[in-house]
């Protein structure tokens, strides 16, 4: 009998010893796989988060791939092109809205915010598509859409019924007894009035954007609940965070008194101040964020003290925020994104970068992004779309990006260094932002041949063309006709043809992606900006735990010099877009070079 109970005893006492060390060389493992990163590890870099760390791949899921010939990309062309996002090192993906939509401003007027736009499929697509994703450790953010709903939304539909329609006070009225409402602009309306009259109750709703999105009335608890249950339906299928539209126009500055004049007719940003914006956001990370391991990303054109308050830890609102201030260098001060004859300086550009960097470099985290659907092409806008300098310019960029102390946003094509296709005629666009311009310009008997010039460097649209796969009949993107023209330079310019090309650009940022992996100081570094005043180059050192990484950008198409304080011979090339680099600081013309500085 004790006999017994002893092996027993010794069996028990062998099974757990084996488990443990299986257990010890998981760890084991798992360590190894994660490269020096995690050598350097947590203990030494403070508040390290996944979204911090991550690089972030935008999807315009219109434009990107399309299954069933309409011309319209869907969710399932998402699905088939997987592994191609994951060759691309990104971690997060974030998709423009895929909701139920009329596409009055494409998809950003949800008609209802827990259904899938009938272009883009069904919700078992985005089920099967999310598997796929997950299975690939990918992380998914949806776009949420919290300013405006579409005028054919169901909460709409009723409060234009009657004034007290249960759903009257999810918008904002203006009853026409209280006689004309007081000026307030409207971005997407043809003559500019935010105000539109509804006919059936007598009074006018406010809409920020297009009449086909009238604003949501935040001051409802109701219509704030109905919000945090919509994004809780998200999170709990397995999302990872939002990407907040407009999210600082979501409080209001009732009881609409007319525009101080200290705005100077800057509704912009008049929008951007109401009263109660960041008491909202705060009530939805205490109803919501907080209970998930996700990041929100507010888009808000606001300056850096704003910014700042959006996403400092402390006071729970935000992660992250992306400005508007880089990407509205280069207008001319007549608005409507006409291009200032005489361009952008450089000294400019990286003053942006480098003041927006230390306004986080305490708390919170920056962003940093050249392309997004509202851009044009970051390669013909920042760079050179040349045939010359456009490979070579588009790598530069994307080193800039992926080289700042900022979680990038990095926009699907630009991997391939796609351009403008420079509309000729109005005709050809399909964007509501330019259309509605166009026809403000002309009724104001202004200058179209310049608008229309413009719009060639700077229309939404340009960034909206479908992604070139390959050198068939529309690039690849559909059997059908494409809603948006696709770009002519598809049969030399397309994935296929740079996935077999190891200097293409498309591999040239998955080296980088894997690059920003391996090396935290990238992520974390501090950053200092050096050769501030030069006109032609960027250069600026990255520098964590005593190792020093030093970024080297020419901005110009000619050779231009970077003057150092550092015996660049000593360095270690880590990448660069050019086979050789000279080290007396001369640089090739778009020459970007990321070098490890000996100590
Ligand atoms: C910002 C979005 O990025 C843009 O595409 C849209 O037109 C406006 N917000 C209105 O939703
Ligand atoms: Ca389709």
């Amino acid at each position: 009998m004790f006999h017994r109970k002893f092996i027993i005893l010794l069996i028990t006492i062998v099974l757990l010893m084996i488990s443990a060390c299986q257990n010890l060389s998981n760890t084991t493992n798992k360590t190894n796989v994660n490269t020096t990163q995690s050598q350097t590890a947590s203990n030494e870099i403070p508040n390290r988060k996944w979204w911090k760390e991550a690089v972030v791949y935008q999807i315009y899921p219109r434009s990107f791939k399309d299954t069933n010939g309409d011309g319209v990309g869907d969710l399932k062309g998402i699905t088939e092109k997987l592994d191609y996002i994951k060759s691309l090192g990104i971690d997060v993906v974030w998709l423009n809205p895929i909701f139920s939509s009329p596409n009055d401003d494409m998809g950003y007027d949800i008609s209802d915010y827990q259904n899938i736009m009938k272009e883009f499929g069904t919700m078992e697509d985005f089920d099967v598509m999310l598997k796929g994703f997950k299975d690939r450790k990918i992380k998914v953010v949806l776009d949420l859409v919290a300013n405006h709903s579409s005028d054919e939304h169901k909460w709409f539909q009723e409060a234009k019924k009657s004034r007290d329609n249960p759903y009257r006070n999810y918008y904002h009225w203006w009853n026409e007894e209280d006689g004309k409402p007081p000026k307030r602009v409207s971005f997407f309306d043809p003559e500019g009035d935010a105000w539109q009259y509804e006919p059936n109750t007598k009074s006018y709703y406010l809409h920020y954007f297009s009449d086909k999105q009238p604003d949501l009335n935040w001051e409802n608890l109701k219509l704030r609940q109905e919000m945090y249950s919509m994004m809780k339906f998200w999170f709990d299928k397995g999302v990872d965070g939002f990407r907040m539209d407009v999210i600082h126009f979501i409080s209001k500055d009732l009881p609409f008194k007319e525009l101080p004049a200290e705005f100077n007719g800057d509704f912009g940003k008049y929008y951007g101040s109401g009263p109660k914006r960041h008491e909202y956001v705060q009530e939805m990370y205490r109803e919501v964020l907080s209970k998930y391991d996700v990041m929100t990303l507010g888009e808000a054109g606001v300056g850096m003290q704003d910014a700042l308050d959006y996403v400092a830890e402390e006071r729970k609102e935000l992660n992250m925020i992306y400005h508007y201030e880089g990407v509205s260098l280069g207008y001319s001060p007549k608005g409507k994104k006409i291009v200032d004859p005489n361009g952008w300086k450089l000294t400019d550009f990286k003053d942006v970068y480098t003041r927006w960097d230390k306004n986080f470099a305490e708390k919170g985290w920056n962003t940093v992004y050249l392309g997004n659907h509202d851009q044009p092409r970051m390669v013909t806008r920042w760079g050179n779309d040349s045939d010359e300098f456009r490979e070579v310019s588009s790598k530069m960029l994307t080193t800039f990006l992926l080289t700042q102390r900022a979680t990038p946003y990095y926009y699907q094509g630009d991997e391939l260094g796609m351009s403008n296709i420079k509309f000729d005629k109005i005709e050809d666009y399909k964007d509501i932002e330019t259309i509605n311009w166009y026809k403000q310009v002309k009724a104001e008997g202004g200058d179209l041949r310049e608008f229309l010039d413009s719009h060639k460097i700077s229309a939404r649209d340009n960034g909206r063309t479908p992604i070139q796969w390959d050198n068939t009949a529309n690039g690849g993107f559909s059997t059908g006709t494409p809603w948006l023209k696709v770009n002519s330079n598809y049969e030399k310019l397309n994935a296929n043809a740079q996935d077999k090309d190891e200097n293409s650009p498309l591999n040239y940022f998955r080296k980088l992606t894997a690059l920003r992996k391996a090396e935290p100081t990238l992520v974390y570094g501090k950053y200092t900006l050096i050769d501030k005043d030069n006109e032609n180059t960027y250069a600026y050192i990255r520098e964590l735990n005593g190792k020093k990484l030093l970024i080297l950008l020419n901005f110009k198409a000619t050779e231009s010099f970077v003057k150092t304080e550092f015996d660049l011979s000593k360095a270690r090339v880590l990448l660069g877009n050019y086979k050789d680099f000279s080290t007396d600081g001369k640089l090739k013309p778009y020459q970007a070079v990321i070098l490890e500085l000996s100590n």
